[in-house]
């Protein structure tokens, strides 16, 4: 059985690892695609070529793991899949519950789509794509809360502040 784990993976993060590790031993492939959420409509701090390309050097050790985008409904590119294929969503905490059960009821209601959820590891119950830009966009380590590919593009893109916060620190700790 196939299964398809959708998000917005801005970046993809530690939990969404462990999520995907878990399915990826459960199911006989699993298709980590990249889609558009209404609600972050404009407000991405990664492009969709971005991410995708953290998502390829992030996942690239799976061997049953692929990776894609697509620009519609999430039930439109089920249709697309081989038949029973499942979504998977990951649940942090009690809180994602009741936003991923309306999703999963609307999108077997318009579309048949059967929806699996898999729990995260207590350890990154507080780790979120949103909260992780916010550290980085001032400079905070975040590497125990992504991927290394997660990682090194948010340096990337957070370069003069991270260079700043590092001199900053480096000062602080000579003038001791
Ligand atoms: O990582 P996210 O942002 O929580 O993922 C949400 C996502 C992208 C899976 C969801 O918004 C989605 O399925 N978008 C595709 C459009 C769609 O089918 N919308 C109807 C269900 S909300």
């Amino acid at each position: 059985m196939n299964a398809v784990f959708p998000g917005s993976f801005d970046p993809i993060t530690s939990g969404h690892m462990d999520v995907l590790t878990r399915a990826a031993r459960i199911f006989d492939h699993v298709t980590v695609t990249v889609m558009h959420n209404a609600r972050k409509q404009g407000r991405h701090l990664f492009t969709l070529d971005e991410r995708l390309e953290i998502l390829r050097e992030a996942t690239a050790h799976f061997p049953n793991v692929s990776v894609d985008s697509f620009g519609g409904l999430l039930v439109d590119y089920m249709a697309r899949q081989e038949t029973g294929s499942v979504i998977v969503r990951g649940l942090r905490a009690v809180s994602d519950y009741e936003y991923e059960l309306q999703i999963a009821h609307l999108n077997r209601q318009i579309g048949d789509a059967e929806t699996v959820f898999i729990m995260a590891a207590t350890r990154w119950s507080f780790v979120s794509s949103s909260m992780v830009r916010e550290i980085a966009s001032y400079g905070g380590n975040v590497s125990e809360m992504v991927p290394r590919a997660s990682a090194s593009a948010l340096r990337r893109k957070h370069a003069d502040v991270y260079e700043e916060r590092e001199a900053e620190l480096q000062g602080q700790t000579t003038s001791l």
